[in-house]
């Protein structure tokens, strides 16, 4: 792993929300696997297991041998697993150096580069990845419209952006959770989101209970 930001990223002040500061704490980044294993059933995603998860992923993204695909806010490095199992060259980022060391211990094999950046301003080349994997990082990043810009940016024509993020609810806890000084998390709603990738084609949306699952595809000219 680099563990430095990469050579050509945009330095800035960071403006971290209290859910990205609590990445950065080795605790979290050893206890994440097991949280993200059961995450979903308690977000009312009854029945999805992380199986179930990345054979959904596949079966609607197909990730080939050789394409290359950023798995964006990696953490322990679930994704990043999926895709290098398909064959996929991939560049696994995340802003907390804890994390990204968990995530190689977790997935040690060849195919998996790890990267400390922020994914809001990476300073990667326009157009680099064939996909990009976006693990509920839209929930926790300072400014999610510009995470989706960025990874925009990054994608080629004709690929694809797969997110999964916990949806806007409007229930009492995600309004206690956005509160900056309890998280600063954001819920978004799916047609925001839609709004803020207007180079993207939503090609598959699917909602399991908060959980929601979108497969977008860059147009190719
Ligand atoms: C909810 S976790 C991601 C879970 C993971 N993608 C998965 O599917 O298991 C969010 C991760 O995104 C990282 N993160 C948040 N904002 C980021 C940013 N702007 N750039 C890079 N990583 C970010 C956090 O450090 C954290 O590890």
């Amino acid at each position: 792993m680099n563990p430095m930001p990469g050579a050509t990223q945009h330095q800035e002040n960071l403006n971290l929300t209290l859910a990205q500061r609590s990445n950065l704490w080795p605790l979290t980044a050893r206890g994440y696997a097991s949280w993200r294993a059961g995450s979903l059933r308690l977000l009312g995603a009854r029945g999805y297991s992380l199986e179930r998860e990345a054979a959904l992923f596949r079966a609607l993204c197909a990730p080939q041998p050789g394409e290359r695909w950023l798995d964006a806010g990696t953490s322990a490095g679930f994704y990043a697993g999926v895709l290098a199992r398909a064959g996929a060259e991939v560049l696994a980022a995340d802003l907390s150096a804890p994390m990204l060391r968990e995530a190689q211990r977790r997935e040690p094999g060849p195919q998996v580069e790890w990267r400390q950046l922020n994914l809001e301003a990476s300073g990667l080349p326009g157009g680099h990845f064939d996909g990009v994997t976006v693990g509920a990082t839209l929930n926790e990043t300072h400014d999610p419209a510009r995470l989706l810009r960025e990874l925009t940016r990054l994608t080629r024509p004709g690929g694809q952006l797969w997110l999964m993020y916990v949806r806007r609810t409007a229930g009492p806890l995600q309004h206690l959770l956005a509160r900056p000084a309890l998280g600063g998390l954001t819920f978004p709603d799916p047609a925001w989101v839609s709004r803020q990738v207007p180079e993207l084609t939503l090609a598959a949306g699917l909602s399991v209970g908060a959980v929601r699952f979108e497969r977008f595809v860059k147009d190719a000219s």
